[in-house]
């Protein structure tokens, strides 16, 4: 059975990459919380959470019951203006006491790539300008508008032409925010930059990059697709640094495992995408009613376990319970580290050894030197620990 799901999905199902899991072969049945199971029933603690995705784990019994209920009722209707769903209303009138109250408005989409294209689209009419800033290694998906964001050549160069007019400046660096000036539409930036390994914006940037971008009229972009919904330790990461982006951006944990995104920006602002011409942004399933349901749920699931808390604790708990004199640099974000080793080869040698132990880790888009550790916020702290433990011992002797 197992053999022939894996040849079966090798054949026909499209792969992007030789060795997603480092030559180790793992076909999940089910996942439950925190752990996956396998056609044979190991078991796999979820160190990763589908990438920041599943929060707050698996098949949680609050996000089964919304989808469940939301189907009975409608699952899609058309989402340009036509209906005002009470799904969509609620969702945001539950989401806004954790927004400045500027962001009063809210695009629903399918994806991260999809709310950043969105995004992008809006700064570009509503400044009637063209060019984005973004920075080096940071990743804001695959699409075509998304990839432009992206600086590393090797990794765009098979899809080039992407978008004009993109500058790449270093993260953290005050003398390179020279480049953003009246031409400048957007610049498009994370907190917390994701695929560098868990790299945090200084504070002084911060201010320095909202200054110049105030000046000249730019609008910011926070990417917080990864950062978001409780997992750097605050609910959002711009709470921590009290700043207020002119558009946000949401996906990943935000729908439980369902697929949804949203970018959130202030009704003025957000209104120019309904005239000359109107329909400045079209999706067919944005704002599908079922996906929503199980976002609502999920912010009474991290509401109701307290899980902003609990990610302060697991970050607490890998502070105190990773250690070995091999790792390089730790650095940890709420539930959220990237624990960086001399080279590649000892990381992923490491991430090999975990898996084949039952430990889903994985690694950086552009830092495959740091192993990624991004649990569900409410693993039980005994078996995070016990990884914990288990995994400094594969540091140690591999
Ligand atoms: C920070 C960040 N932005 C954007 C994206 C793109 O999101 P999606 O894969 O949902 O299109 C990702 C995905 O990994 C991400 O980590």
């Amino acid at each position: 059975m197992n053999m022939n799901i894996r040849s079966l999905f090798l054949e026909h199902v499209a792969q992007t990459s030789d060795s997603p899991m480092l030559g180790v072969h793992i076909d999940i049945e089910y996942a439950k919380g925190a752990w996956l199971y396998d056609y044979n029933k190991r078991a796999y603690l979820d160190l990763i959470s589908g990438i920041s995705v599943s929060s707050i784990g698996h098949c949680h019994p609050k996000v089964q019951a919304a989808i469940t209920n939301q189907t009975a009722r409608f699952a899609h209707l058309m989402v340009f203006g036509e209906f005002a769903q009470q799904p969509q209303v609620h969702y945001m009138q539950q989401l806004m006491p954790y927004l400045p109250p500027s962001l009063n408005s809210i695009y629903y989409c399918n994806s991260g790539s999809e709310a950043i294209e969105g995004a992008l689209k809006l700064a570009k009419r509503a400044t009637g300008r063209t060019q984005i800033i973004s920075f080096k290694n940071a990743y804001h998906g695959s699409t075509h508008g998304a990839l432009s964001l992206c600086s590393d050549f090797n990794f765009t160069k098979h899809s080039l032409p992407l978008m004009p007019d993109i500058h790449y400046l270093t993260f953290n660096c005050t003398a390179d925010l020279d480049h953003i000036n009246e031409k400048t539409a957007a610049v498009v930036f994370e907190y917390i930059q994701a695929e560098s390994g868990i790299n945090t914006i200084e504070l002084d940037f911060l201010n320095a990059l909202t200054a110049r971008c105030k000046h000249y009229g730019v609008l910011l972009i926070a990417d917080e697709i990864q950062s978001g919904f409780g997992r750097c330790g605050s609910f959002f990461a711009h709470q921590r640094f009290n700043h207020t982006p002119d558009i946000l951006v949401l996906a990943k944990a935000m729908g439980g495992g369902l697929p949804i995104g949203a970018f959130i920006a202030p009704k003025s602002l957000m209104h120019t995408l309904s005239f000359n011409p109107s329909l400045g942004h079209l999706t067919t399933f944005g704002g599908n009613a079922v996906c929503i349901a199980a976002a609502y749920a999920v912010l009474e699931v991290l509401q109701e376990e307290k899980l902003v808390e609990r990610a302060r604790t697991i970050e607490h708990c890998i502070k105190t319970h990773l250690s070995s004199s091999h790792i390089a640099h730790l650095r940890v974000e709420g539930a959220w580290a990237a624990v960086e080793f001399k080279t590649t080869e000892t990381c992923f040698k490491i991430i090999k050894s975990a898996l084949q132990n039952g430990l889903i880790t994985d690694w950086f888009l552009f830092n495959s030197k740091a192993l990624r550790l991004s649990p569900p916020l409410n693993i039980p702290l005994q078996d995070l620990k016990n990884a914990l433990q288990q995994l400094n011992l594969i540091i140690d002797h591999g």
